[in-house]
Parts: C-alpha cells; structure tokens; sequence
C-alpha cells in the first residue's frame, strides 16, 4: 500500500545510524568498534529502559567525523523516509554530544544541511533542523550550546530537550529557552516518556513549548489532558521506540487510541529508527496490526503531523490536499 503523506517531527538523526553505516564509517575512518559483526551489533539492540539505550546510542557515535559522514547519514535518512510517505521532516540533532568528540559544529551543520538540501531537490522533501539540548549535561552547557549554534542561525529553525529525562526536569532549561524565544526559535521539548505529568506542565509552562515529544504520561493526569486537548498542543508519539524501551509494557497497552480518542493532536514518528524496530511506515504498520487503527486514524494523524510542522502554511495546505486526495482515491478503488 502507498503510505499516506506525512510529516516527521520526532526523529533524531544519530538514531537513524544503521548497523551497516555505522561499520562502514568506522572503517572510514579508522575508528575501533567493540565488534563490526552486523547480526551482533543488532543483538545488543535490545534495551531496558531509556538510559540503557543512550548508552549504546552515545557509544556508537564517535565514528562521525567529517562533513562526508554527516552528508551519508543524513542522506540514508532522507531517502528512506521519503519511501515512506515522509514529505516533511523536522529531524533532531545533539550538537554537544559532536562536540564532546571533537568534531566542530561547522562540519556537523555542512554535512546535515548539505544533505538536506539535496533531498529537496531529489525527493521534493522538505526538512529542518532543531538543535536539541543534552539535559543531564546541565543548563549552563545548554546555553553554551545555544550560543555556539547561533552562527549558524539560518540552519536551524529551533531548539528542543532531550537525553536522560528523569531528574533533569523542564524547569532547570527555563532561561535557555527564554533566549530562543527571543531568537525568534521554535521551542519543543521531551517531556512525559519516561517523566511524569508534572514534567509536561513544566514543558508547557515554563519553556512555552509549541510541542511535547512523547506526551504518553500526559494521559496520567486528567487536567492535563484537558490542557492539551483545549490548545491542541501537538504531542509527537513513538510507538516503536515506547515499546522498545519499556515506556509502555506491550504496543497492545500503548495509550495511542486513548489519545486519540481523547482529542488530542496526536503524530506519529520513529524518534531513533535504526534502534527501535523501523521508520515512520513500520510504526503505522505495527499501531495498525497490533492498535487495530484504521484509515480514519491514520487520515487524522497524517492531518495532525501538517498542522503541527513548522513549515510555511501554504506547503502545509498542499500537503494536506494530498492526504485528502489519497483518500478520495483509495475510497474510489
Ligand atoms: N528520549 C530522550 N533522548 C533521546 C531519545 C529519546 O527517545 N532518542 C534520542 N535521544
Ligand atoms: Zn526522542
């Protein structure tokens, strides 16, 4: 089946490294893996919890060096999701973790945007960067970050939160985001993955985020559901990567149909793809087979993911024309 045209809005680029990339950058650039046999770097990919899997993930990306390595990893990305129905993509990337490495941020922007830029042309996808924040490495490393990315201003369109989320709450990030704001930056954060409801009040609240990454435990808090309900705050879900890292106990149990029943601007999304079990089109896949959600479903999430990118209206009515249009045709046949 044709996938339904979406937008990506949770997707980091470094979880997008796939076991054959990653062996092959390595020996690029001479850089010693724990092992380079394919079928058992898969096998490690199975994960306990969050800190579990930023463990490897962070382990894995010292093999990124130069412009060239950024292009390829990005590029795999784009041409993948574009198969996928993706014709926009909002892609996460984590400047500080490149920096610990040694590698400058003007390499890391050539590659990503370079690559972006070819996607455009080549797949007539349209992506973006947003610069994400490590937050358990503080919030002072976090405005040192926002103040080294800023040369780059016109490569990327905002800053979110992520990494280690329990104990690095919201509110330690509130100046920081205040200073993008005035940068006139989109705000999103992490917040309700594995951190409770109070994490995705501070997110609203204290940061004035325009999105919520994950949200699952905002279902927690009757309150706040209604909050997110009445400002339509768009909460960007991973199925995949719940279940992968045992924010929910099956996808049986994932909170998506409740979600959605409940009037939230739901999207769907990969979050670290090479890491969880698939791309955008293998999460539909899974909340199909295993949620029971149907084309009315997906229509709305495909609807959602348009209204909540931060691309030019115009792109966004065009893109929803198209979903409309994929329907009236799969109705027809
Ligand atoms: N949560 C927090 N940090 C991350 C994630 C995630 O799902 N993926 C990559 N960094
Ligand atoms: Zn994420």
């Amino acid at each position: 089946m044709t996938p339904l045209p979406a937008a990506e809005l949770h997707l980091h680029i470094e979880g997008t490294l796939e076991p054959e990339l990653l062996v092959a950058l390595a020996a690029r650039n001479g850089v010693a893996l724990a092992t380079t046999d394919l079928a058992e770097l898969r096998a490690r990919y199975r994960f306990a919890d969050l800190q579990s899997f930023l463990d490897i993930y962070y382990a894995s990306l010292p093999v990124l060096r130069t412009d060239q390595d950024f292009y390829d990893l990005a590029a795999a990305y784009l041409e993948r999701a574009a198969a996928a129905g993706v014709r926009r993509a909002e892609i996460f990337f984590d400047p500080q973790t490149h920096l610990g490495y040694g590698v400058p941020l003007a390499t890391v922007f050539a590659g990503l945007s370079g690559a972006l830029a070819d996607a455009r042309a080549r797949h007539g996808l349209s992506a973006d960067l947003i610069v994400c924040f490590l937050r358990n490495l503080g919030a002072e490393a976090a405005d040192e970050t926002l103040t080294a990315a800023l040369p780059f201003r016109d490569q990327f369109i905002g800053v979110g939160l992520d990494s280690t989320e329990v104990g690095y709450p919201p509110s330690l990030f509130k100046a920081v985001f205040a200073r993008a704001a005035a940068e006139g930056l989109h705000r999103v954060a992490h917040a309700g993955e594995e951190g409770g409801p109070d994490y995705v009040w501070e997110a609203l609240d204290l940061l004035g985020v325009e999105r919520i990454d994950h949200g699952i435990r905002a279902m927690e808090d009757p309150a706040l559901v209604q909050r997110l309900r009445a400002d339509q705050v768009p909460l960007t879900v991973c199925p995949l990567s719940n279940v992968a890292l045992r924010a929910v106990n099956s996808m049986a149990e994932h909170p998506l149909p409740a979600m959605l029943e409940a009037g939230l601007r739901v999207t769907l999304n990969s979050d670290d793809p090479a890491y969880f079990g698939g791309y955008l089109d293998d999460n539909v896949a899974a909340v199909g087979r295993e949620l029971g959600l149907g084309p009315e479903q997906f229509a709305v999430l495909a609807r959602n993911s348009f209204d909540a990118c931060f691309a030019p209206a115009a792109d966004k009515r065009r893109w929803k024309a198209e979903v409309d249009a994929a329907l009236a045709g799969a109705v027809q046949h």
